[in-house]
């Protein structure tokens, strides 16, 4: 009897994944590049509609056609190092799945190099952790429009089930374009984070609270409009006691790492013209927590002094600032999804994108049931703080966003995902950003050209060296 569909990576993402199918009734054939993995995960995780091989040629015999072999390994070559060894042994109309964090780039040349073989290509970005995939995770995948009926069932099977019972996977768009929603999914995801941090910080050192404290906040704010599994876990992290005393998250070492999905957002949207100044910002504060030099900084650069701000009112300020700088992170995001669609001819569903966030991944929040809403509203919105409901939360809440702004500059505590927040929102909305003297300083120093608010063209001034002389 052939099998329905075939993981290459037993690791733990892999495995998981390939539990999550056989638990939805799908015959799976699971291959490892070394066998040792094969061979713990069947002996260690049985499961009846699971079965381990150690040959590629016969792990890819035991699937029935077209094959569906989803590759669950390393991003980057040896994505490319598998391909190579699946294309002589596949047939036309094969189907290879990449459920990496790949770079969209390398995905489009893949949806490429295998079509020459006649094989179909799918880039699939899997958000939710090793429990999502477990359990359900949301699925973006991209590729061959028409063959993506074959694969529909199992991921849509597979896939986190929202609150209205749809499951958490659409098709995105030809070739890259799941990769590259997945990509900036985590850009947004940085940046959640680093407002999350951020507010931890304020209510920390600006508030003087306790972990106890900022527990019940976060526990808190997961009740109302704020509700997200990244608010949730936080609250889950401060309560977390350490065998050595007070709080693990105290023991943590105050360095961040990262994996690269959110850097490549960040240079692709330069590459776009799209400003995501909050997901750069927290790329930048990634790599500033890893700075050897902090420590010589802390020594020569006096602080001021801490004043304290406790109080229920400066706690709502930190939670609404919160609010609406997230709102600012996801209309950043989506502005760079409507600037892709358009370069990359994805022709991508904005709302679609936002409904899958809704559960399963690490971004799933009770506010992306309102984006989904204003995009359904207005599938072309220009950014996504225009939507009525959006405009309102910014209009009610950027006081509090500006005080906190104020208060954690004046105090000394770093609040860049903050800051960007209320930054786009002021360079946005003012009458006047400053460029008309860019424009002059360009003309001036190399016949740049300028545009004249009072008649039609372009213009060159002979600037005169009134004190340069
Ligand atoms: C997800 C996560 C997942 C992973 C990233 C984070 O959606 O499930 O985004 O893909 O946590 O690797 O990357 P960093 O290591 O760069 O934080």
């Amino acid at each position: 009897e052939l099998r329905d569909i075939g993981v290459v990576g037993m690791a733990v993402m892999g495995s998981n994944l390939a539990l999550n199918m056989a638990d939805h009734g799908f015959a799976v054939s699971v291959y490892n590049y070394t066998p040792d993995l094969t061979e713990k995960f069947v002996t260690e995780r049985p499961h009846d509609n699971i079965k381990g091989y150690y040959d590629l040629k016969e792990f890819i015999g035991s699937l029935k056609k077209p094959r569906k072999i989803m590759l669950m390994i390393m991003a980057g070559a040896p994505v490319d190092s598998m391909i190579e060894q699946l294309i002589p042994i596949l047939d036309a109309g094969d189907i290879i799945i990449d459920g990496g964090n790949s770079y969209f780039g390398d995905t489009r040349r893949r949806c490429e190099r295998c079509s020459e073989a006649g094989i179909h290509f799918y880039g699939m970005g899997i958000s939710g952790g090793e429990n999502g995939a477990r359990r359900g995770p949301s699925i973006m995948p991209g590729g061959n429009k028409d063959t993506y009926p074959e694969i529909q069932p199992v991921y849509e099977a597979i896939a986190a089930k929202a609150a209205d019972g749809k499951p958490c996977c659409t098709y995105i768009g030809e070739d890259g374009a799941g990769h590259y929603v997945k990509m900036v999914h985590n850009g947004i995801e940085y940046a959640d984070m680093q407002l999350i941090s951020e507010a931890y910080l304020l209510l920390k050192y600006v508030g003087g609270y306790d972990n106890a404290k900022i527990s019940e906040i976060f526990h808190q704010w997961n009740q109302g409009e704020l509700k997200s599994f990244l608010i949730g876990i936080a609250a889950d992290i401060f309560a977390e006691d350490d065998e050595a005393g007070g709080q693990v998250v105290d023991y943590i070492v105050d360095a961040a790492g990262q994996k690269g999905t959110g850097r490549w957002t960040s240079i692709e949207s330069m590459k776009q013209g799209v400003d995501i100044s909050m997901i750069t910002a927290a790329c930048n504060a990634r790599v500033m927590s890893n700075q050897p030099g902090r420590k010589v900084a802390q020594e020569v650069i006096h602080k001021p002094a801490l004043t304290k701000q406790e109080g229920e009112a400066f706690i709502e300020a930190v939670r609404q600032s919160l609010y609406t700088a997230k709102i600012v992170a996801y209309a950043q995001g989506f502005s760079l999804y409507r600037s892709a669609s358009e370069t990359y001819g994805w022709n991508l569903d904005y709302g679609s994108i936002a409904s899958i966030f809704r559960a399963g991944c690490i971004i799933q929040a009770e506010f992306l049931n309102k984006i989904t809403e204003a995009y359904e509203k207005n599938p072309n919105l220009e950014n996504l703080m225009f939507d009525e409901f959006f405009l309102d939360k910014i209009n009610a809440n950027q006081a509090s966003l500006r005080k906190i702004v104020c208060l954690a500059v004046s105090e000394g505590i770093p609040v860049p995902a903050y800051a960007n927040a209320m930054e786009y929102i002021d360079a946005y909305s003012s009458p006047r950003v400053g460029a008309n003297l860019i424009q002059a300083l360009r003309d001036y120093f190399g016949a740049h050209t300028f545009k004249r608010v009072d008649k039609e063209g372009t213009f060159h001034h002979q600037w005169k060296e009134h004190y340069t002389k």
